[in-house]
């Protein structure tokens, strides 16, 4: 029998990142993760705790039918593009698959009275808005995304707060600064194609797999040029879902939380943390901007605490870059040149 003494949560996208990670933490907690999933970016083997339900959020019946099968009592919603870039090029794909594909899942929660939500938001649904580097944001700064990616993910918020209000749906958006790190046991971390984020790419170019890296420009106004972000550790993100899950808000309530560590490091810092991490250079050259990037995102960390009831545990950049280090150099899944890159790096040891 499955551990699942708290009832079935269906996780949408839950063969992800962050969605393996929290399936996990659910398991952990006495829930049964039912990872809905297409597979398109996220993995078979980082299902793990709870069945798998091959399916897409925009198939209505797919959805009905897994939760009806698991008798679905809440729902954590990850399922998405995520690329930022790629929103710029194809903002229809990300409007379908993200605002189409939430109405679709809302519609299925509705028709089977499911009446709890979890949505995996951003801090893409601010904007840069005229602060300061090292200010930060709380969640009542001004929405004005720079992306397609953003828009799509504050459309969705709007969606779900008005299912809240029409229909009694409770809800939890978190809002994600930058989810870094792996679990510590090596079986499930971040494996995405093609990986675009700073942490995996510095680790990655010491390694000797694939390019040196590129530092998106050095002449941002702040401490040393380079961008701040407040990286977050994904098993303390995993935590904040299930925090959201059982925060005791009342029937028809949205709540929109910042989810970060609430300090910010620069590019070069991390660099020189994973060259510490690692004991070996992070091969890297200054190159220009990347189109979209604002200087600083540092999230105000006070109404996680306060409504539910979270703090992070393990988003020391030590901790961070020290787990992303272990699960990098023996990834369990995705990354198909590390083996290679791997044993060349010992026979040149
Ligand atoms: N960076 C580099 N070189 C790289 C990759 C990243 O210098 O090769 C820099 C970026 O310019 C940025 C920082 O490292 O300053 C972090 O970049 P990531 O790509 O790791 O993360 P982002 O802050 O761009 O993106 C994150 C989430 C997105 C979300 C965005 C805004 O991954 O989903 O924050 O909230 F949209």
């Amino acid at each position: 029998m499955e551990k699942s003494g708290k009832g079935a949560v269906l996780v949408a996208g839950g063969a992800g990142y962050i969605g393996a990670h929290t399936a996990q933490a659910l398991h952990a907690q006495g829930y049964l993760p039912v990872v809905f999933d297409n597979l398109s970016s996220g993995a078979r083997e980082a299902v793990r705790w709870g069945p798998l339900a091959h399916g897409d959020v925009r198939d209505a019946a797919a959805l009905a039918d897994a939760m009806a099968k698991h008798d679905v009592q809440a729902v954590i919603h990850f399922a998405s593009l995520i690329e930022v870039g790629r929103s710029v090029a194809r903002p229809d794909l990300f409007w379908e698959h993200n605002v189409g594909g939430t109405a679709t899942l809302l519609q299925a929660m509705r028709a089977r009275g499911v009446r709890r939500l979890v949505f995996s938001s951003s801090a893409a649904v601010y904007g840069q808005g005229g602060r300061g580097p090292l200010e930060s944001i709380a969640e009542h700064a001004a929405k004005d995304p720079a992306s397609p990616y953003g828009d799509t993910k504050l459309a969705c918020e709007r969606l779900i707060a008005a299912h809240g209000r029409a229909f009694g749906l409770t809800a939890v958006a978190l809002r994600y600064f930058n989810a870094a790190g792996a679990d510590p046991s090596g079986l499930i971390g971040e494996a995405h194609a093609p990986e675009t984020h700073l942490i995996p790419l510095a680790i990655a170019a010491a390694l000797g797999d694939g390019k040196a890296l590129t530092v998106f420009g050095d002449d941002f106004d702040t401490p040393d040029g380079t961008c701040l972000r407040d990286y977050v550790h994904v098993n303390d993100l995993a935590a904040a879902h299930v925090a959201a899950l059982e925060a005791p808000l009342a029937e028809g309530a949205f709540e929109a939380v910042n989810i970060g560590a609430g300090r910010a490091y620069s590019v070069f810092e991390v660099i020189a943390e994973a060259a510490r991490a690692l004991g070996r250079p992070v091969p890297h050259a200054v190159g220009a901007r990347r189109e979209g990037d604002p200087p600083s995102l540092l999230a105000d960390v006070a109404r996680a605490r306060a409504v539910l009831g979270w703090t992070p545990k393990v988003s020391g950049l030590d901790e961070i870059v020290r787990d992303a280090v272990r699960w990098e150099s023996a990834p369990a899944y995705g990354r198909p040149g590390r083996k290679a890159a791997m044993a060349a790096l010992s026979a040149s040891a």
